[in-house]
């Protein structure tokens, strides 16, 4: 369960709706992100930021797709599958189709891997370029129904800027 008193300046908005929520978060995570160039330094600083930032979260991370697999990445929580077939679990149905999948309560999807058994609902959101699925950023919460469709497009947002900044990092390398 997210720790609200563990000193992060992620903690301090959690009083406000979930779009001014999510839009100061956005903001945040741009500007923690701009100016750095190693993709796994960037990867775990907004699976962090976003962990401390939303509460009631168990588990918070990325996976990157590897061929016809998406592997573990950078995270916050317990000790996670390392690789999920395409089209395999939340995860690996959120990347095959290229889309956001909502689960409000996971034992009610069929195929849902569980990692952590506390977790109770879980919102995957593809990360994509302008030509590539990245990975997908992967939410648990051991709460039944935490995500709405305001944490989708909230979320979805996020994934975005996180997936501009990895593939920003990735061309910087290739210069
Ligand atoms: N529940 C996911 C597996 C990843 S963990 O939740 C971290 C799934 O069904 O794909």
């Amino acid at each position: 369960m997210h720790d609200q008193v563990r000193p992060t300046p992620w903690t301090t908005q959690q009083a406000v709706s979930k779009p001014v929520l999510y839009d100061e978060l956005a903001r945040e995570l741009d500007a923690l992100l701009i100016g750095e160039t190693d993709p796994i330094a960037n990867a775990a600083n907004a699976a962090a930021a976003i962990y401390h930032a939303l509460p009631d979260l168990n588990w918070t991370g990325f996976y990157f797709v590897r061929g016809h697999e998406l592997v573990l990445g950078p995270f916050q929580g317990r000790p996670a599958c390392s690789r999920i077939p395409l089209g395999k679990g939340v995860c690996g149905t959120a990347a095959a189709q290229r889309r956001s999948v909502l689960v409000p309560d996971v034992e009610a999807f069929p195929g849902h891997i569980a990692c952590d058994t506390a977790s109770r609902s879980e919102l995957v959101v593809p990360l994509l370029t302008a030509d590539a699925l990245v990975g997908v950023l992967d939410l648990d919460s051991p709460v039944l129904g935490r995500f709405d469709v305001r944490d989708q497009v909230g979320c979805e947002a996020l994934a975005a800027i996180t997936a501009r900044h990895l593939r920003a990092a990735a061309t910087a390398r290739s210069l």
